[in-house]
C-alpha cells in the first residue's frame, strides 16, 4: 500500500497526477518539506536506482516515488554506458505519473536539466553557477557535475539524477567536477533534499506555463547560439553552429550540409572536445 499522507487522486489504479491533485500536491510544499511531496525510499546499495524505480512503477507505485541509493552496483547512464556510482554521490530516480501526451515527455529533459542545475548553484559558493549542455548534462567549470537519464515504464516517467558531490570519475572522456571539490558544502541527504524542492518547482512551472520558458531559460544556461558544437552518435558525427532548439527541444545545427535537427547525441565543444 502507497502512502503519501493524503488520499491521491486514483486512476485506472495508479495514483496519477492531474490538475486538480497536482495543486494538492503542490499546496503541501512549503510547510511539510520535500517528504510530504515525495515518498522516498532510500537503499544503501542497490543494482540502479531507474531499474528499481521501474520495478515499483509496474507494480503501481504512484506519482512522487523516489528511489535513492547511497551506491549503484549497476549505476547507467545514457547509451548504455556505465555511471559510475560509489559511496559519496547521490544517486535517484523519481517516478512520475503526468497526465500528458506522450509527443510532450521529451520537454522533461530540459525541465531536469533545470531542477539539477539551480539544485547545484544552491549548494555552491555565490559565485559559481552550473551551466547545461544538450540535451540535459549539468556542467560546472566545464566540467560534467551531473547526468540524467530519462525512461519510461508502465505509462510513468523515470527521471534518473546523479550527482557527483564527492567522486567523479578518474578516466572518463570528459571534463568532471563534484560539488565539493567546486568549493559547494553538501551532504548527500542535504543535496537530495534540494533537489526534490527544485524539481517541485519546476514541475509546477512546466505544467503550469508550457514549454516556452522552460526553453527559455535552458538557454540562457546553456552554450550561446553560434557556438561551435560537434554532435556524435554511433560512430558517426555531425560539426556546426549551435543554432537553438525547435519547439520540441531537439538541437539545431547549422552544418556545412544545411540546417540539422538532432534528437540524440553527445555534444562536445567544437573539433577539439572538452566536455
Ligand atoms: C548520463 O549518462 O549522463 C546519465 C547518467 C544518469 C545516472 C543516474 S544515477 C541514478 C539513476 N540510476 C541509474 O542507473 N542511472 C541514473
Amino acid at each position: 500500500m502507497w502512502r503519501r499522507g493524503h488520499d491521491p487522486v486514483s486512476f485506472a489504479g495508479h495514483d496519477v497526477i492531474d490538475a486538480f491533485d497536482r495543486q494538492s500536491w503542490q499546496d503541501r510544499a512549503p510547510d511539510r518539506g520535500v517528504s510530504a511531496m515525495f515518498n522516498i525510499q532510500h537503499h544503501e546499495r542497490i543494482g540502479s536506482t531507474n531499474d528499481e524505480a521501474r520495478r515499483l512503477a509496474e507494480a503501481g507505485a504512484p506519482h512522487g516515488t523516489v528511489v535513492h541509493a547511497d551506491e549503484q552496483a549497476a549505476g547507467r547512464g545514457r547509451f548504455g554506458r556505465t555511471w559510475f556510482s560509489p559511496p559519496g554521490n547521490l544517486y535517484l530516480s523519481v517516478l512520475l505519473r503526468l497526465d500528458l501526451p506522450a509527443t510532450r515527455t521529451s520537454e522533461l529533459s530540459f525541465v531536469t536539466a533545470l531542477t539539477v542545475a539551480d539544485a547545484v548553484d544552491a549548494l555552491l559558493p555565490k559565485q559559481s553557477k552550473a551551466t547545461l549542455k544538450w540535451p540535459n548534462d549539468v556542467l560546472v567549470n566545464d566540467g560534467k557535475i551531473a547526468g540524467i537519464l530519462l525512461e519510461r515504464a508502465d505509462a510513468a516517467q523515470i527521471i534518473g539524477i546523479g550527482v557527483n558531490v564527492l567522486e567523479a570519475p578518474r578516466n572518463a572522456p570528459y571534463k568532471t567536477a563534484t560539488l565539493v571539490g567546486a568549493g559547494g558544502i553538501a551532504t548527500v541527504d542535504g543535496a537530495r533534499d534540494i533537489l526534490l524542492a527544485s524539481l517541485a518547482k519546476h514541475l509546477e512551472a512546466w505544467l503550469e506555463h508550457g514549454f516556452e520558458p522552460i526553453r527559455a531559460a535552458w538557454l540562457a544556461r546553456a552554450h550561446p547560439i553560434g557556438t561551435l558544437l560537434r554532435a556524435s552518435i554511433g560512430g558517426r558525427a555531425e560539426e556546426g553552429v549551435f543554432a537553438g532548439l525547435d519547439e520540441s527541444g531537439a538541437m539545431l545545427l547549422d552544418t556545412p550540409d544545411g540546417r540539422k535537427r538532432i534528437v540524440a547525441a553527445d555534444v562536445s565543444r567544437g573539433a577539439s572536445a572538452g566536455t
